[in-house]
């Protein structure tokens, strides 16, 4: 039966973390796989989830399932993070701990091919490259709007909001909820408030994927734009992830969060959320979302959290000046401060990224999209003489 199958080309972003670890250039830069590191190169658990885990083990008394929901008090605390602790959604809000942001966005579009089996799903050009795949697979029809201008390094106001002025009634726009992967240009309020008025015009629904929330501007900073669709629209998904903000990327910690447009319609969607969940994985894992919810309901952990996710979006708002200065002398690379979260597009092609693999072993993914975090003062120079010497 198995014969049949052919070697799978590596994935195009997690497949470059393997190429770096067995490349042995000392001057190695990995601006690859979407995970913050710190000066010198690593990608510390927080100290304010090292507490939490020592007061969880400590209380532990059980490893029995949970529900297909997961963690009740992780759900709530999710909630407000995202919508904010007076949220006028409350009561018609649901959401549902799920395994990471990937497993949100999958039972998402379970769930949606269960209430409209033909719908299709608008994503951005570009948007990260797993969007396609798992949404496809489980179902859905994709489309495209246009997103990044590459040639201006900018919004398509203009092509974004004319092709969503044509999405017809009963389909869905993913919208990234801030720090836009690949390019990091995020839309504004007044664009989020178009997208809003689109969506009332038009019928669709709109569904955010939250993954970098803290990494742009501040945790509520970062959510404006999706609590102003929330307060506009009678019905939203939102997708989120505390891979990066809590830094639990292999814990898998996850929501799905679902306004219906009525109480009941919210209650009878988390329903099939749960179902969908058990037909997949039947529950999510404990560990993470636990800490999480450690965290968050703990006024001292919290603050240092905050703290500690200040520091991250500091140190990448940084490094973006840092790098822009450190390529003046290539080219014009003002863009890059002004863009938010861990990526920015460098501008170029497939063959001066694979240069810059095989001559410098420097790593991103092909479409020149690098992660910020990856770069520190001791291979900045290097990595701009070596990005100076591709162009
Ligand atoms: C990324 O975009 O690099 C991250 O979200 C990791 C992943 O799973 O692709």
């Amino acid at each position: 039966m198995f014969e049949q199958f052919e070697p799978l080309a590596t994935d195009p972003i997690l497949g470059l973390s393997l190429a770096y670890q067995q490349d042995t250039n000392p001057h190695k830069v990995d601006l690859g796989v979407g995970v913050y590191k710190d000066e010198a190169g690593n990608t510390p658990v927080l100290q304010s989830v090292t507490a939490a885990q020592v007061r969880c083990h400590a209380q532990e008394t059980t490893k029995a399932y949970q529900s297909p929901a997961g963690d009740v008090v992780f759900n709530t605390e999710i909630q407000k993070l995202i919508f904010g602790a007076d949220s006028p959604q409350l009561d018609r809000l649901k959401t549902l701990q799920t395994p990471g942001g990937c497993g949100a966005l999958r039972v998402a579009a379970e769930v949606i091919v269960r209430a409209a089996p033909g719908a299709t799903i608008w994503v951005s050009r570009p948007t990260w490259a797993n969007h396609i795949p798992l949404l496809s697979s489980a179902g859905l029809k994709i489309k495209e709007y246009p997103y990044y201008q590459a040639d201006t390094q900018s919004l398509d106001v203009e092509g974004m909001l004319a092709c969503l002025a044509q999405v017809p009634a009963g389909d869905l726009v993913l919208l990234h909820g801030c720090c836009h992967n690949p390019c990091g240009t995020d839309l504004t309020l007044e664009h989020w408030q178009a997208i809003a008025d689109l969506a009332n015009k038009q019928g669709f629904t709109p569904f955010v994927d939250l993954a970098y929330q803290g990494f742009g501007e501040g945790l509520n900073d970062d959510a404006q734009g999706l609590r102003l669709l929330a307060d506009a629209v009678p019905e939203m998904l939102v997708a989120s992830s505390c891979s990066k903000n809590f830094g639990l990327y292999r814990e898998r910690v996850g929501a799905l969060s679902v306004v219906g447009s009525t109480v009941s319609a919210a209650a009878n969607t988390f329903g099939q959320m749960q179902s969908v969940a058990r037909g997949i994985y039947s529950m999510p894992p404990s560990h993470g979302a636990a800490l999480v919810a450690t965290i968050l309901t703990d006024a001292e952990l919290r603050q240092q959290w905050e703290g500690e996710l200040a520091g991250m979006r500091i140190r990448i708002k940084q490094l973006r000046e840092n790098l822009a200065a450190a390529l003046v002398p290539y080219g014009d690379f003002s863009f890059i401060p002004r863009q938010r979260g861990m990526f920015s597009f460098l501008g170029l092609n497939e063959t001066q990224v694979e240069r810059l693999k095989t001559d410098f072993s420097v790593y991103m993914v092909g479409s020149s999209r690098i992660n910020l975090a990856g770069i520190n003062q001791s291979n900045l120079m290097y990595l701009a003489e070596s990005i100076g010497q591709v162009l």
